[in-house]
Parts: structure tokens; sequence; C-alpha cells
């Protein structure tokens, strides 16, 4: 499924021309496409239709409010990993036990937070958070539902900066230690057992890694109940990873991967709980860029555009691949080249893509990144004091921004120059 598509040469966001958007907001901007949202959520419900699941859609991915109403009005539940994203799902119209609240470094105050307002239950990530939220729920007479996120050391075969299942990983208790760990909260007043957490990384491409991992941690809970806990839920993570590259192996579909989650832990009678952020998110967007000049260095030809790695940080963080198009296909256009795409920032980790081959662009032309959706607005920053950029939400025939380009000024005087200078 494809809702971004080239009707008579013009690159269509759902039924909306992209250039009418990009006139009228300006670029950069991503887009998003609400009917891929809707579609992937439930193509992914329908494939898991066979389990008793739940869909907690990862908040980090793309945490715009749009966005989360429109899973939240699915059904979706959601994956929390700070206050602030709490506040988001809570405020999109998700009720607190649709929301699970993982991550490594929760404070007393997010505890608190979602303590208050209702949760799902918490992933915990070590002995000292276990302790943390044990005193935090018992000043607050409240119990805290627990999931202990183990860490299976299964090699994810993804970028090393998004793998997160490996023992050098900052994440999650040792699965040979958590036994133990399970034992010490079983008899803690503040916190109730109810599950086992894992998240083995990001843009993973096979199964097998997930497959090792899921195994491991089926074992792992037959040996809890065997010690006496009462494991209902199983939190599996995220990191079903998506297509980028045009014509590249296509990764395993959610059948597929439903598939495998009912080999490996459907006997196990528990609810599971996926964390998918990209998978939904990623193909649901785009960035949309101007091609500032054609700049002639020695030997190649830069693309400099008005997007930038503050805009879009992928790239330059990970080496990432994002296709890279032109919004007008130009009838008769078969001239290529090799450019390399370039952002405005001052430094030469500001680069999109090295030699790559693209159709032949000229200055002012509209270009279009895919697969941008996900981890794209949210990891975007005001870096060289360029405004955060904007994001549109389309829906068949109607668009509307769901964030505005905040004005120069707006930033500038956010700063505050104290008396004494
Ligand atoms: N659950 C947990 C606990 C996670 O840490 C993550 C992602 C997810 C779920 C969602 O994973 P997904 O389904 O989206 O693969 N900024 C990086 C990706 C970082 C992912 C971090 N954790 C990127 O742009 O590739």
């Amino acid at each position: 499924m494809d809702c971004f598509t080239y009707r008579k040469g013009i690159l269509h966001a759902e039924d909306v021309p992209v250039p009418t958007i990009a006139a009228e907001v300006e670029t950069p901007l991503y887009v998003y496409s609400s009917r891929f949202f809707r579609t992937r959520y439930n193509e992914l419900g329908q494939a898991l239709a066979n389990l008793n699941h739940l869909i907690c859609y990862a908040i980090k991915a793309n945490s715009n409010q749009a966005v989360l109403r429109l899973l939240a009005n699915l059904g979706a539940g959601f994956d929390a990993v700070s206050g602030g994203e709490y506040l988001r799902a809570r405020k999109a119209g998700a009720s607190g036990d649709r929301i699970v609240f993982s991550g490594v470094g929760k404070t007393r105050s997010e505890m608190r937070l979602a303590l208050e307002g209702g949760i799902r239950h918490f992933n915990v990530e070590s002995e000292p958070e276990l302790d943390a939220l044990n005193d935090t729920a018992l000043s607050l007479g409240e119990i805290a539902p627990v999931a202990i996120r183990v860490n299976p050391d299964v090699d994810a075969r993804t970028h090393r900066k998004i793998s997160t299942g490996k023992s050098e990983n900052k994440f999650g208790i040792p699965i040979d230690r958590a036994r133990e760990v399970y034992r010490v909260a079983a008899a803690m007043e503040g916190v109730e057992i109810v599950g086992v957490d894992m998240h083995i990384g990001s843009q993973l491409t096979s199964l097998e890694p997930f497959e090792i991992a899921f195994r491991k941690v089926s074992d792992f809970v037959r040996a809890l109940r065997a010690d006496g806990h009462d494991i209902r839920r199983l939190d599996l993570g995220g990191g079903l990873g998506i297509a980028y590259e045009k014509g590249a192996d296509a990764p395993p579909s959610p059948r597929e991967y439903s598939e495998m989650l009912s080999r490996t832990v459907g006997n196990l009678g528990c609810e599971v709980e996926i964390e998918p952020g990209r998978l939904i998110a990623g193909n649901a967007g785009i960035l949309v860029s101007s091609v500032i000049y054609r700049k002639q260095g020695t030997g190649r030809t830069f693309l400099v555009l008005d997007a930038a790695m503050n805009d879009l940080l992928r790239p330059s963080m990970y080496d990432a691949y994002h296709e890279i198009e032109p919004v007008s296909e130009k009838s008769g256009r078969t001239e290529s080249e090799l450019v390399d795409v370039v952002g405005p920032i001052c430094e030469t980790s500001d680069t999109f893509a090295l030699q790559r081959r693209i159709p032949r662009l000229s200055q002012g032309e509209l270009v279009a990144f895919r697969s941008a959706g996900a981890y794209g607005a949210v990891m975007a920053s005001e870096y060289n004091t360029r405004s955060l950029v904007p994001e549109v939400l389309v829906d068949g025939d109607k668009f509307a921004v769901v964030r505005p380009r905040p004005d120069l000024d707006t930033i500038i005087e956010r700063d505050c120059i104290p008396p004494w200078i």
C-alpha cells in the first residue's frame, strides 16, 4: 500500500497534490496520510486476530496529537517512554489502562504522573527502578502494575545504535538474573507483577532474532510460573522493520510476524502486547523540501535543499537511506545524475545522500523524502536557529496543518537574558 502516488506526473498525498500543500505551508514540511495509518493499524490487527493482543503504538515514532487521536479512535493502546509522551497519549484520548510506560530512566515524578493518571503497567528495567517505583506507589497508597524488561542477549542484526537486546546494551535486566528480581518484586507491597517485557531493537528485517528471543522469553515465563508468579501479559516490544529502499527485499509481513508469535508464545495463554512504531508510522509520511541551489563542486554536484539534518536526522545519525524523489515527474524527464544531497547546516554531517543517482532536479523544484513518518519530525530540533519543521495531515482530499511552523521571533524570545549581563 502506498498513499503517496503520482497522478498525471505530480506526487499526491492521498488525493491532495503535494505542491498544493507546499504552496500553502512552505517547505520544508512533513506530510502524513491518515489512510496509511488506519490501513496499517487495521492490517496489523487482522494479522494478530487469532491472538489475545493489544497493539501499543510506540509514541516515540510520531507523537503528533492528531496521529495519536487517530490511532486512539481505532482502539490502539500506547507505549510511552516519558511523562511527556504519557500526557500526550492521555490528551489524545487514550485511557490510562491502555498505556504502558517503558524506558530505562523513569523519574519518580514521571512514575507519580502515571500512577495518579492511571497506567496499564510499567516496564521496569532495573532493580533501583523497581525500588523507586515501589516507594512511589506506597507513598501514594497505590499498587503499581509491573512487567520486568528482560534482556535476552540476542543480536537483532540491525544498526548498532538501535539494537537493544544484547547484554552490552543499557536495556532490561539480564534474563539469567531476572528470576531473582521477580522474587524480590513479588515481596514488595507497592508493586504487582503482571507480566514480562522485552524489546530487542528497531528496524529488524528478519524474523529470526525475534524468534530466538521470544523462545527464550517463553521458557522464562514457564520458569516464573513454576516459581508461583501470575504472568498474564507478555509485552514483546516493537522493532519490525519497513522497506526504505525501492527494490530491496521486503521485510517480513505482519502476517508472518503474527505466525511467528503464535509459534513461539501463542500457547502461553498470555495477553500479547506489541509496541510497533515504525511499522505503523514510517511509510505514513514524507518530508517535502525544495532545492535551493545546484552547486558545482570539484568533480561533484551538490543539491542544497531547504531541509536539513535538524528536520530529518536519520541520515546523519544512522547513515539511514531515504528515497529522494522529485515531486513533479515532469513528462519526458529522462536525465538522471549522481549528486550529493545536502542541507544548509554548517557541518558536513548535514548530508542526506552521497553520490545518489536521481532524476535531474532544477533549483526551486520540490523533492520528497520517502518513509519519513517515523523518527522524522519527533527527532527534529531548532539547530542553527531553524524553525521546528511543520506537520500536515491529509485525509482523502482534505488536509490540515497539525503542527505549525513557529516564527523566528517566538523561538528567539524564549531565551531570557539575566539582568546582570
Ligand atoms: N518499544 C520500545 C521499548 C522501544 O525502545 C522502541 C524503539 C519501540 C517500542 C518501537 O520500535 P519500532 O517498532 O519503531 O522499531 N530513532 C531510531 C529508532 C529508535 C528506536 C528506539 N526504540 C531511528 O530513527 O531509526
